[in-house]
């Protein structure tokens, strides 16, 4: 198998699973408990139909939306994740490059291997930053004032992971980044030999954003689960989000925003957008789908702030679905993080590629020429 058999996100996963050793390929691929949520998060796009109408001479259609500020060509973006450099020797630098070509939007996480500053001068493209409050209160400043003038135009807090998710695959392959060497992991390892030896004489791991700030800045010593708890704010408060959002000054959104009650509250405090999102089912388990909770969210403050739609996107009727929900655009993390393992910026551009035109043969298939014609009437509510 190869990238020429990559025709969807399940076969990018597929060639991920043979490219990267097992630790490093269910570090993306897995979810937190039982993975009832990560499993639900795609499911439950098939509880809605699309309901098209013909004869309606479509053949241009404008995908093109704005989000966060930023223009972009089609209404699917890359969600911010971290630590590109384990899934290919390029990291971020390669997301980058891929999302740039294809004019959509893509984030660089607090925990990424290339810097801010070294992002900002590789594209002047639709890009945001993401930012965790670590307990280093010093931290969160000096990340924001380096994104002002590296030129990133806007900015998320991800808000559900104050505490890290029970992710079991990791315990079982002993997954640590940079990876550890270990027994159950060296056969891995040695079965892979192009991405170790990438791994071993390319740029060097290491979290490049905070390297200078904290003790862990070269690497996490035990696993990313025991990182984020000794190292993120737990007690993360509103009053933390809405000093962020006022220290930043332009479009902000809140990421992992799943009840109406915080969908308010994210317009109280000044966001631009909430990412409506369960963290890829890597953090709570049994949480609702962000898809399901879309129309919810949607008819309480959809003309009040952009609703955006994170979770389970593999096909571009999922994104069409969204769309015709009320999301603004949809953002996926795990389907663009398989296609930079199994081809780097090839993969993800080649990813980009089709589901852009997924989303537009799709439009025509509906008989919408723009995404501005998305709307309730084009989806209903499976019967049980
Ligand atoms: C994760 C964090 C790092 O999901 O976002 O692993």
């Amino acid at each position: 198998m190869n990238l020429k058999d990559c025709h969807n996100v399940e076969d990018f996963r597929k060639l991920a699973k043979k490219k990267l050793p097992s630790p490093i390929f269910h570090y993306i691929d897995g979810g937190s408990d039982d993975e009832i949520t990560l499993r639900r998060n795609t499911d439950s796009f098939n509880n809605y139909d699309l309901i098209p109408n013909v004869l309606t001479g479509v053949s241009n259609v404008d995908l093109s939306t704005t989000v966060l500020g930023q223009k972009i060509d089609f209404p699917l973006f890359l969600s911010a994740t971290a630590m590109h450099r384990l899934y290919h020797h390029e990291g971020e630098r390669a997301t980058a490059k891929a999302a740039e070509k294809m004019n959509t939007m893509f984030g660089i996480s607090t925990m990424s291997n290339t810097s801010i500053e070294e992002i900002g001068a590789l594209t002047n493209g639709p890009k945001l930053f993401q930012l965790y409050i670590h307990k280093d209160k010093g931290l969160t400043n000096n990340l924001i004032e380096r994104c002002k003038k590296s030129g990133f135009k806007s900015m998320c807090l991800t808000v559900d992971a104050v505490v890290a998710g029970n992710r079991e695959r990791d315990h079982r392959t002993g997954f640590s980044p940079p990876p550890r060497l270990t027994l159950e992991s060296l056969l891995s390892f040695v079965l892979h030999p192009e991405w170790s030896l990438n791994y071993l004489f390319r740029k060097k791991f290491e979290l490049a954003n905070i390297i200078h700030m904290t003790n862990k800045g070269s690497s996490i010593d035990k696993s990313v689960m025991n990182y984020m708890n000794e190292q993120f704010e737990t007690k993360m408060s509103w009053a933390d989000a809405e000093y962020c959002v006022k220290k930043w000054g332009g479009p902000f959104a809140l990421k992992g925003v799943m009840s109406v009650e915080d969908a308010k509250k994210a317009i109280d405090i000044g966001c631009t957008a909430i990412i409506i999102s369960n963290h890829g089912g890597r953090q709570l388990d049994g949480s609702r789908t962000p898809f399901d909770q879309l129309a919810e969210i949607v008819d309480a403050v959809g003309d009040k702030i952009e609703v955006i739609l994170d979770g389970g996107v593999k096909r571009g009727t999922h994104v069409l679905k969204a769309l015709a929900l009320g999301a603004k655009a949809c953002s996926f993390g795990k389907g663009y993080l398989f296609a930079l393992g199994a081809a780097g910026q090839k993969g993800v551009e080649n990813l980009l590629l089709k589901m852009k035109a997924e989303i537009n043969r799709d439009m025509i298939l509906m008989g919408c020429k723009s995404i501005k014609e998305l709307n309730r009437s084009k989806v209903v509510l499976r019967k049980k």
